[in-house]
Formats: C-alpha cells, structure tokens, sequence
C-alpha cells in the first residue's frame, strides 16, 4: 500500500511553518559595530538576505561603536569587508540602508542619543517599530550593554516605537557554570526568554539542520539510531588554521570554553536527541535539554581517564612551518591553555545505555573537517574470512559539516574477480551535486530567523546552563591545577597520541577524516 493509503494521521506535518518567508518591518542595532564578526559575517549575510529579495522593504542596521564613522564612511568600510559586492548598483542600494551611531556602551549619555538616532532612522525608512539589538562585543560588554538597552526604555514597546523587541548575544555566553548564570540573571531582567537569540553559528549551517531532517524524514534510519546497532558515535570539529591574531580571546578561553560548549554540545545533541513532537522552537529546544540531561556527569576526579588536552607546538601544515601556539602574538609563552580536546562522554537513556560519544576539536590539526561518524556494529557472524582477501569493512555513517558538506555512508563490497575479496566503497551525497549549489551561510539563515521569531535554531537558557554544568568539573580541575592533562602535539597533525588511548583501550580508533 502507498503511502497515500495510510491512515492521514500518521502523516501529519506538524510544523509552525512561518507565514511569510519575508520579515516583518524591522531595524537592526548592532553593537560592535566597527568590528570583524559585523564586517566579515553580519553585513555579508544581510546583503546576501537582501539579494535574495528576503529582508522587508522597511529595513535598516545602526551600527553602533566608539569609532567616529560618519554614515558614509561606515558603508565604505563595510563595502570593502564583503566578497559579494562585485554588483555595485544592488551594493549601493543595499547601503541605503546602513547606518551609524558612534557611542561608549559605558556612557549613559550615548544611550541616550542612541534612543534618539534610532527613532530618526525608522522615521527615516519607514519603520513602523520592531528593534533587534545584536550583541557583536566582546563577552564582557553583554551585560553592560543589556542593562543600558533597558535603562534607556530600549527593550518594550513605545507609543512611537510599538512592535517586538528581541536581543541577539553573540558566543561565548559565560565563560563557566556561574558567570553564566550571571550573565543569565541580566539578560532575563531585562528581556523575556522567548526574546533572546543566543547564537550558535553552527546551528545555521544546512548540514547542521539536516541531521534533522536526515533522522526524522527518513524511516530507514531511526530503527538503527540506537544501542543496537550503533557500536559509537566520533564528533570532531578540526581546525588547520591557528589562533588567527585571537591569542588574547583564546587565553582566556581555550577550546572547551570556545567550541565543546556549544558548537560540539549541540551536534551531540542534534544527533542524539528523542524526536521532537514538532518543530515548533520550544518542542525542539525541550528534546535537545533533555538529551543534555541525559548525559552522564564526570567527577572532577575521572576527569582525567576521560579526556585529554592538547597545545599545537610548532610544525607543518600543508608544507608550510608554523609557529607553536606558545610563539603566538598576545599569548604568554609559558600558557597552559589547551587548544585541544577529546573527551568521552556517555549517555544515560534507553537509546544510548552503553554507547560510547567521543568528542574531539582543535587548532592547527592535520586537517578542516566538522563530522559526525556513527560507526555501526560489526556483522554478528562472520562468513568471509579476512585472512583470504581484504579486510571487512566496519559501516560508517559520516555526516560532513564541512567543508564537503554532505553524507556518506562506508560499507564493504566484492571486488570483481573469482575469489570473495571485501573492500572499502561509499555512498554519496553531498550538498553541491544535489543541489547545484552550495548551502548558505549560517549567519544569513539565523538573522532571518531572528527576524521573524524563529527560535528553533538558539540555544535556550537551559541548554547553556545544562552545557556549563557538565563541563564545571573539568574547568574546576584545570583551575586548580593548569597543567593537568595537558599534552603537546606538533601543528599539522591530528592531536597529542594520548587522545588515542581514549579509544584504543577500548579496542577503538579516531577516523581519520
Ligand atoms: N569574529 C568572529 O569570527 C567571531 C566568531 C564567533 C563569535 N564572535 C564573537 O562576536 C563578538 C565580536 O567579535 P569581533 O571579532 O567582531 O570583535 P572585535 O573585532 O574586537 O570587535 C569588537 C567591537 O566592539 C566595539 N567596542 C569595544 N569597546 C567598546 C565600547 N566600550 N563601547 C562600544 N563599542 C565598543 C569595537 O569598536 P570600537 O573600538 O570602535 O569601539 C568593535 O566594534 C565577540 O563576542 C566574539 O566572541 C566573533
């Protein structure tokens, strides 16, 4: 029987599809307005929106910072950060649009004018109201620049500026458990939960999204996503490139605080969750704090036979000799701050009882890879003697983030010829040859969703709080003692070799991607 036979119920779509993919009318104050996130990501990702004809007619971005643009000479700066502005007539039309409010978020007197600038510029395009204040500052500033947003009168609704208001707050939200929740205690005095955009960048992403859709549109794969049949899960997210002049944000954060907290918590929790009742935000954002909960805690004590950290010393990558992390600018050359990190986690459900998830991430490593690999359990008997010819091939799922932005899925063959021989062979997808095209930037798809109150794809309150908590007893530990699990390894390569044992005393080894 097809489908169309089946009883309707079991077909529903449940989904709180957006009414129009077009936004409603509304004016973007981004914060750290001179900065590198607005010129190389945010404006490129508005220009690529309005190129596609998906931003209101009645749209516009003040870009507030200290440095004393005029509005001009912000729309030249910005011009030159975004590779997309070859079509100068849709550019200038575009930069219409572009606005600037020099200000001090430590002056009230700033907030003030601010107040006044933005009710001159929605005057100015036809704004009927609707603010969205984008927090691209250093993490320090985020509360600042809340409590300022709500002392000013910013954050409701006025007689002459009715509509929404929303906040966006860039990554990292807090740098542990209790800064955090700190940081939490402001934000929510000033703006409703279901006002506030954390932004997870990586949550944008096409491939990010489509573990989703891979899991829960397709019925061949769910009957297998479980302790069954899967013998692990590998996350890694891999890096070639260094600290890239960000020594001093690094220094502070290393790579636990400034990608396992967010990027890899959150692909743990795509792959991993209960499907959601719909996807409506809060019926999503419900499974994935669950799935967090799920997650076994690690006393401070095991932390040790559970992960392991790394700095990059100096080496090679793709021919060339680079510096180790220590040699970078505005690092301190005796720095114990990891930009490395594997860690084994378990989860505490009936899906996964059993199963290992292994987490790892890094600077200057062998390679620029975000991939999820569930490797499937052995064959239960097994007919083909490897000893005759080839190798029996363990079946890999790989869901590629990036950058060959696709799934494949690794299973084992006969080679032509008369003897039974078992080699490695794949199937395919990737984004560009399906499509013709390759997926959008995260960036765009998120500030669209802003726009039109889709917070599906934004970490909630008690997903980062959960994230932090896990993570309290390694930060606790490396506080006490810095050095602690600590290992080097020479750039170019895929990590110090301790992270190895993490898997090999259990008869296991990291794919090489
Ligand atoms: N860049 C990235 O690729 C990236 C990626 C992920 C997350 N992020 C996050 O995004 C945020 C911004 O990053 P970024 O790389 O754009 O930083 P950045 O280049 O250092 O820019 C910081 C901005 O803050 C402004 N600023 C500093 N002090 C200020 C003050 N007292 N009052 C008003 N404005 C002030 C600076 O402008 P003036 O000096 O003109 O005041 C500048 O526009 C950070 O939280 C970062 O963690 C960035």
């Amino acid at each position: 029987m097809g489908d169309e036979g089946k009883n309707p119920s079991a077909l529903t779509v449940r989904r709180q599809a957006p009414a129009s993919v077009v936004p409603p009318p509304c004016l973007l104050v981004i914060f750290g307005a001179s900065g590198d996130l607005t010129k190389r990501k945010l404006v490129p990702a508005l220009y690529g929106l309005y190129r596609e004809k998906l931003l209101p007619e009645a749209f516009a971005v003040l870009g507030v910072s200290r440095t004393p643009f005029s509005d001009d000479a912000f729309r030249d700066h910005l011009r030159d950060g975004s590779p997309e502005t070859v079509d100068r007539a849709s550019w200038d039309d575009f930069a219409e649009r572009l606005f600037y409010q020099p200000g001090d978020i430590g002056d009230p007197q700033a907030t003030r004018a601010l107040g006044e600038r933005i009710r001159a510029v929605a005057k100015d395009r036809g704004i009927p109201g609707n603010l969205i204040f984008y927090a691209s500052v250093a993490p320090k500033f985020y509360a600042p620049l809340i409590r300022r947003i709500g002392e000013a009168g910013l954050s409701v609704p006025s007689e002459d500026l009715p509509g929404t208001r929303r906040v966006i707050i860039e990554k990292p939200f807090g740098h542990d458990l209790a800064s955090a929740r700190e940081l939490s205690r402001v934000v929510s005095g000033v703006f409703p939960e279901d006002q506030v955009y954390r932004i997870d960048h990586y949550l944008g992403k096409e491939t990010v999204q489509n573990i989703l859709v891979f899991r829960f549109a397709n019925g061949i794969f769910e009957p297998l996503w479980n302790r069954n049949f899967i013998d692990h899960v590998q996350i890694t997210v891999a890096e070639e490139i260094g600290v890239e002049g960000r020594g001093d944000y690094f220094e502070e954060a290393g790579v636990v605080r400034d990608m396992i907290q967010n990027h890899l918590f959150q692909l743990l929790s795509n792959v991993a969750m209960e499907p959601p009742i719909s996807l409506a935000a809060d019926d999503v954002r419900d499974e994935k704090v669950k799935l967090m909960r799920s997650v076994e805690p690690v006393k401070e004590e095991n932390v040790g036979e559970v992960c392991v950290r790394g700095q990059y010393a100096a080496g090679n990558v793709r021919g060339g000799a680079v510096p180790g992390y220590r040699a970078e600018k505005s690092v301190s050359p005796q720095s114990l701050v990891e930009t490395y990190a594997a860690m084994r986690l378990t989860i505490d459900n009936w899906r996964w009882g059993g199963v290992p998830f292994y987490l790892r991430t890094g600077k200057r490593l062998a390679g620029r890879v975000s991939e999820i690999a569930i490797k499937f359990r052995p064959a239960p008997f097994l007919l083909f003697d490897s000893s005759v010819c080839g190798q029996l091939v363990s079946n890999y799922l790989v869901l590629n983030i990036q950058p060959q932005e696709g799934i494949f899925l690794k299973f084992g063959a006969k080679t032509p010829g008369p003897s039974i021989c078992v080699e490695p062979v794949e199937f395919q997808f990737t984004y560009e040859q399906a499509f013709g095209v390759k997926s959008r930037p995260a960036y765009g798809r998120l500030l669209l969703d802003a726009m039109l109150g889709d917070a599906t794809l934004f970490p909630r309150n008690d997903t980062v709080d959960i994230s932090w908590s896990l993570l309290e007893p390694f930060l606790s530990r490396w506080k006490e003692n810095p050095g602690r699990d600590l290992f080097f390894y020479p750039a170019g390569t895929w990590g110090p070799r301790e992270a190895d044992n993490l898997l090999f005393r259990e008869g296991r080894q990291w794919r090489e991607p």
